[in-house]
Order: C-alpha cells, then sequence, then structure tokens
C-alpha cells in the first residue's frame, strides 16, 4: 500500500473522519482536522475512495487545542477534543446537509443554525462501563517486559470488542461518577474481585451503569456474571456506605453470554428503584433500563423544536412513535388532543404511564411492541387517524414496514428526529414521493463526538 506524503487535511466527513484529496480520490484518515499536513500509510484502497492512518506530521493544523482528557487518542468517547468547539459544530451541521443532499436528495430548505450545548463536559447522566480481566495495554508497556496488572474498568476499545482502558478520569458525567467507579475498582483489588473475561465468559464483575439526574440524584447498577450473594451484598454495602448520595442502588446477575440487559431483572439493594428528572415543570419517571436522553438540557432543546415544528394548537392527533418513557408525548399532550406513544420496551411503556399520571395527563396511550407490528390499519381505526407523526428511532433508523405505514397514515405532518443523519436521510428518501422536507433542525447534544441529533419537518406534498 502507498504512503501519501506531505497531504493537507481539507475537510471532515462521516463517522467524523477528516478527509484529505490525493490526484482526485478521497482519503478518510481518523484522529485528524483540517489543516494538519501529514504522510499518511495507505491502509485500504478502493474504487472510490482510500483509508489509511498518519505516519508522520509535517505541520498541526492551526485550529488545534490541548484536549482537555489524559484519555484522548486511546478512548473511543471524545474524539474531538482537539477541535474547538465552534468547529465541531460548523462540521455537525455540515454532516446533516451533506446526508440530506447526497442520500436523501433533498433540496435544502430552511435549515436553522445547529443549537450547541451549553455544558460541553459533563453534560451527560449516563455511563456504562465495563470490567474485563484483559486490560488495554499501550505499547510502552507491552515492550517493557514489566508485569501489569490486567483488570481494567472503563471502555471499550473501539474495534477490539474484548479489550477495555482502564479509565482514571472521564470528564463526561458529574461527580460523584468518577469517584464511585474508582472506588470500585479499589475494592475489587482489595478483595481480590475477579474482572470479566469476555470470550471464556469467567470473572465476577461485568459491568457498571451510572445514571444521574440535574437535581443531583445518582443511580448505580452493579452488573455481576456469577450469583455469588455475599461478595455481591459485601460490594453493595461498601457502595451504599461511602456514597450515601446514591438514591438506586441496584444490581443484575447476567449469566447470558451479551452485554444486553434488555431481558434482565434489576434487584433492588437500596433506595428507590427508579430516578426523577423534570423539564419544564413536568415530572418524569426513569427506570433502571429505560431509555432517557443523556444530555438532559440539550434534550429539551431539542423537545421544544419538534414541538415548534409540530405547531399544535390542541385539536390534532399526534402519534409519538419509538415514544420511550413517553417523554416527548407528555410534553406535547397538553397542546395535542391525543397522543398515541408506541415502544418495545415494556418497562419504558409503564413508566410512559406513570409519567403521564404524575403529571395528571390524561389524554395520552401508551402500547407496547415493535412498531412494524403494531402500527397497522386496524390500530389506526381503533385509535384515531394521526394528524401528525413524530418519530424518534434508534441509530439504525426505520424499518422500511413502519415508513410504508407512516405514508399509508398519511398524516399532514411527520416530525423525524434522529440520531443518525444517514440513516435519516435514506429514509426520508424513501418517503420522499408523499412527503417534502420543510424545515432542519440540528441539535449537538454530544460535544466531542461526531455525533448530531437532527430534527425534520417533513409535510404531505399535496397534488
Ligand atoms: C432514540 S430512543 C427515543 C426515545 C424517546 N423518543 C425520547 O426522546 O426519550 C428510541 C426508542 O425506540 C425504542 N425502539 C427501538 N426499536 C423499536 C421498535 N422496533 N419498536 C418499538 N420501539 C423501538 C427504544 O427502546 C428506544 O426507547
Amino acid at each position: 500500500m502507498p504512503l501519501l506524503e506531505k497531504v493537507k487535511i481539507t475537510d471532515i466527513g462521516a463517522e467524523g473522519k477528516a478527509i484529505a484529496r490525493v490526484d482526485n480520490q478521497v482519503i478518510f484518515v481518523p484522529m485528524l482536522i483540517p489543516g494538519d499536513v501529514v504522510d499518511i500509510q495507505v491502509s485500504k484502497k478502493r474504487k472510490n475512495f482510500m483509508e489509511g492512518t498518519v505516519v508522520r506530521f509535517h505541520e498541526y493544523s492551526s485550529d488545534r487545542i490541548k484536549p482537555r482528557c489524559i484519555h484522548f487518542g486511546t478512548c473511543g468517547g471524545c474524539k474531538w477534543q482537539h477541535l474547538p468547539y465552534h468547529l465541531q459544530l460548523y462540521y455537525k451541521e455540515k454532516q446533516v446537509k451533506d446526508n440530506l443532499t447526497r442520500i436523501g436528495k433533498v433540496e435544502i430548505p430552511v435549515i436553522y443554525p445547529i443549537i450547541g450545548s451549553d455544558d460541553i463536559y459533563m453534560y451527560r447522566n449516563k455511563l456504562e462501563y465495563a470490567f474485563s480481566d484483559r486490560r488495554w495495554l499501550t505499547r510502552e508497556e507491552i515492550i517493557s517486559d514489566n508485569n501489569f496488572k490486567e483488570d481494567a474498568l472503563g471502555f471499550h476499545i473501539p474495534g477490539l470488542f474484548d479489550k477495555v482502558l482502564d479509565i482514571k478520569e472521564c470528564h463526561l458525567q458529574p461527580d460523584p461518577s468518577n469517584a464511585i467507579r474508582d472506588a470500585i475498582r479499589r475494592y475489587a483489588h482489595k478483595k481480590y474481585l475477579s474482572f470479566f473475561n469476555l470470550r471464556e465468559q469467567s470473572g465476577f464483575l461485568r459491568n457498571l451503569i451510572i445514571r444521574n439526574t440535574s437535581d443531583g440524584k445518582v443511580m448505580v447498577i452493579v452488573v455481576f456474571y456469577l450469583d455469588e450473594k455475599e461478595r455481591i451484598s459485601g460490594l453493595m454495602n461498601y457502595l451504599s456506605t461511602e456514597f450515601p448520595q446514591i438514591s438506586s442502588l441496584l444490581y443484575i446477575v447476567n449469566t447470558k453470554q451479551n452485554d444486553s440487559l434488555a431481558d434482565q431483572v434489576p434487584v433492588l439493594f437500596k433506595g428507590e428503584d427508579h430516578l426523577m428528572e423534570s423539564i419544564e415543570g413536568l415530572k418524569f419517571r426513569v427506570g433502571p433500563k429505560s431509555f432517557y436522553q443523556t444530555n438532559i438540557k440539550q434534550s429539551i432543546r431539542l423537545y421544544r423544536a419538534a414541538k415548534e415544528f409540530a405547531g399544535l394548537k390542541g385539536s390534532k392527533i399526534v402519534y409519538d412513535l419509538y415514544t420511550g418513557t413517553g417523554t416527548i408525548a407528555n410534553y406535547i399532550a397538553g397542546s395535542a388532543k391525543r397522543v398515541i406513544g408506541i415502544e418495545y420496551i415494556e418497562e419504558a411503556v409503564r413508566d410512559a404511564v406513570i409519567n403521564s399520571e404524575l403529571n395528571g395527563i390524561k389524554n395520552t396511550s401508551f402500547f407496547a411492541g415493535d412498531i412494524k407490528s403494531i402500527l397497522n390499519e386496524q390500530f389506526i381505526r381503533e385509535n384515531g387517524h394521526p394528524d401528525i407523526i413524530i418519530t424518534d428511532p434508534p441509530r439504525a433508523g426505520m424499518h422500511q414496514d413502519v415508513i410504508k405505514q407512516i405514508v399509508l397514515a398519511s398524516p399532514g405532518k411527520v416530525i423525524y428526529i434522529s440520531c443518525n443523519p444517514s440513516t435519516q436521510a435514506r429514509d426520508v428518501a424513501l418517503m420522499s414521493n408523499h412527503y417534502k422536507v420543510v424545515k432542519i433542525q440540528p441539535v449537538d447534544m454530544f460535544p466531542h463526538t461526531h455525533h448530531v441529533e437532527n430534527v425534520l419537518l417533513l409535510e404531505k406534498i399535496t397534488f
């Protein structure tokens, strides 16, 4: 494979990869920013593009700033810490436009400037750590021939599913998140508790989830692989004594091969089995497994944008697809005639119903199940024809059957919220014979990553 010399990075593209053009061919390189001049070792060559890694810097971009985190460059989390925030926003907005134009074949109508996050650190209310006895070792550690403790509590190394980077600091979640993680690691070492080995499926400690609310409540869920009651109680008691601010302390014994907790039952060890969050005076209950937007301040701005696009005046029937704990449904209920939410995690649907009750909301109904099976003609006959559909699918976007059903239901407006502009653009293209994009509002929920959330207003094309 060729070595390309003194190449200037000129752009940032999909997945946040830096882009250069050499002899009219695009080359993608991770971890660089426009303005860097580098030698690139090509690792993949295709007809239309190449991929490579940097082997030598000739010039650093004048835009570069010093990353805050010691794990920058190894951790897969915040890869854009060396890019000033205003440029991060610029490239995120560009990503939305590029995807809509290239994949969605959309002529860009009104695009509002991306809404940036006031907090660019400590903005997350949930972090998930993995325990592993296969710590990611640095090059220096490997060649030093020393014996190192191989246990790690941290984040998976991108692309290496069984290697975990031992996290010493993380700037994403407010205190006491770092302290809890470090205390568990210390306790585990002191008590000789074993860390999980994914390949061999062995070890005691498996995952750690820390969630928090805007008013400082903390939920901790420790996931064990082995059901060893005494050792579980030992760790849980230690946590409860060391961190009295933990308001919900739970554990799960997951003996399955995979880490998914969807089918697992959390055991409450101490405190409450849920957290309470509030948005503009509305209260929301969040169970240990329920989806909840991780950057709460930005999610409020996202919901406001969706509500504004919907232009509700109290007379419309609204479907809220992929409703989670019914946050959007309950948020807009006061301005709608009726809101119908669909979501496949039953626990989240129960929370959605409770959230309506908690707030005295009487015009919502929630249904548990896969949207592609639930949303059919009979469902629409029974629940009323939707005037507006709000849809907020996961990164994979919507199943084709769901898109067909939306088109058949034929609401006047579709508000499409997405955390993945490329699948959103793909879905928009599939609806383009019936709906046109009228307004676009990107929102940044995840500073220092290439991820961007986008709200689209689609209106029915009248012939
Ligand atoms: C991006 S979240 C949106 C949550 C919610 N709108 C909010 O703002 O809190 C996507 C949700 O879709 C749910 N989900 C994913 N695939 C689904 C499917 N096929 N049918 C129903 N719900 C699904 C997930 O459980 C998750 O709660």
